[in-house]
């Protein structure tokens, strides 16, 4: 079997809730910093030193705890790549705990690594037991997502510790890419300190809307980061990402501005699911996934052809049936729930 990565069509105009992205766009100090480019910063390889400072200062670890990568999907190849590369040890394993974000397998796949599917529990439980009965001495990472991709459910930190202890010899990729929604997190925590096997996962993409610029971050020891390092290419964040990551950590406002535009927006989301028998889970993150049972198709389809996209999920495993919608600006997330009551009151009649 081989593992990729689902790139979905991207439609050009409409209102976008299939990809968890940010629907307010960046702060506008981004656009301000972007314009005040010169011709001789576009000219020369970046130096984004600045950029790291910012970034420590914001999660308040050290530089050196800290490797800027192109999107935290780099940071996962990088991981990967690092996790597999001693050939002396044989038959590399990689646990995945299913459903899961498409990159952690086609990366550890494309490695030369064995995927390990560890299937979540009832309503999307985190398997802690099974995860563990599947360490062995082949294990070379595991891959942990809190809050969980497509699920929007959290990992308690207990969880990820005892993996962390059980697998000495392994890498534990905490992925925190919606973490600024959850309001929780292992960085900088003592707890994540203690073990020098935790490598997490941040990305500017969602919480600070800069998903084409590309900045991700992979937070760790620094001896740890130190080996991961030598796998990323010396210019991975571009200029305008690097100064598009400064103006963006700068303006908290807007950050927690549509923080909260988020929070909000899940509510409306709970109560437009109850008010129509949707069944759904409650999320961490900027998304909520819902069971439209047989309606999933009619509902994507519904939607999209009132230009408003939301991801069909509905073939990934444990997933019959659901879809993903993002929980953005309120404005964006009212016109959703009315289209959807249309489509579905449209489909009862
Ligand atoms: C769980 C998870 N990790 C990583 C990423 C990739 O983040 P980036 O856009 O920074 O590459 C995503 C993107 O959707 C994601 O859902």
């Amino acid at each position: 079997m081989s593992y990729t990565y689902e790139k979905v069509a991207t439609p050009s105009s409409g209102l976008r809730l299939h990809l968890n992205e940010n629907t307010a766009g960046c702060s506008p100090r981004v656009l301000a910093a972007l314009h005040a480019l010169t011709r001789e910063q576009a000219a020369f390889y970046p130096d984004y030193t600045e950029a790291v400072t910012a970034c420590a200062a914001r999660l308040r670890v050290e530089t050196d705890e800290v490797l800027l990568t192109n999107g935290l999907d780099e940071g996962i190849l990088a991981a990967a790549v690092w996790a597999v590369r001693d050939r002396a040890l044989p038959d590399p394993e990689a646990v995945v705990v299913m459903p899961a974000f498409d990159m952690y397998a086609a990366c550890v796949d494309a490695a030369g690594a064995r995927v390990v599917e560890i299937p979540t529990g009832q309503d999307f439980a985190f398997p802690i037991k099974a995860v563990l009965r599947a360490l062995g001495p082949r294990t070379r990472i595991v891959f942990l997502t809190t809050p969980n991709n497509p699920t929007g459910r959290p990992i308690e930190r207990d969880a990820v510790l005892t993996i962390a202890a059980a697998a000495p010899h392994a890498l534990i990729f905490v992925d925190e890419a919606y973490a600024d929604f959850a309001g929780d997190t292992l960085v900088g925590s003592l707890d994540a300190r203690r073990f020098g096997n935790i490598v997490i996962g941040r990305t500017f993409a969602k919480a600070y809307g800069l998903a084409a610029l590309r900045v991700g971050a992979l937070i760790g020891s620094a001896g740890s980061l130190a080996s991961i390092r030598r796998v990323v290419p010396p210019y991975s964040l571009n200029v305008c990402a690097s100064v598009a990551l400064c103006a963006a950590l700068e303006d908290t406002d807007y950050y927690n501005w549509y923080l909260d535009q988020v929070r909000t927006s899940k509510a409306l989301l709970y109560e437009a699911f109850d008010r129509l028998g949707v069944r759904y889970w409650r999320s961490a993150a900027n998304f909520v996934l819902a069971d439209f049972d047989e309606n999933a198709t009619s509902v994507v389809d519904g939607l999209s052809a009132r230009e408003i996209f939301v991801r069909d999920r509905s073939r990934d495993p444990l997933c019959p049936g659901c879809v993903r919608i993002t929980a953005g600006v309120v404005k964006h997330t009212r016109a959703c729930i009315s289209a959807l009551e249309e489509v579905l009151c449209g489909a009862a009649s």
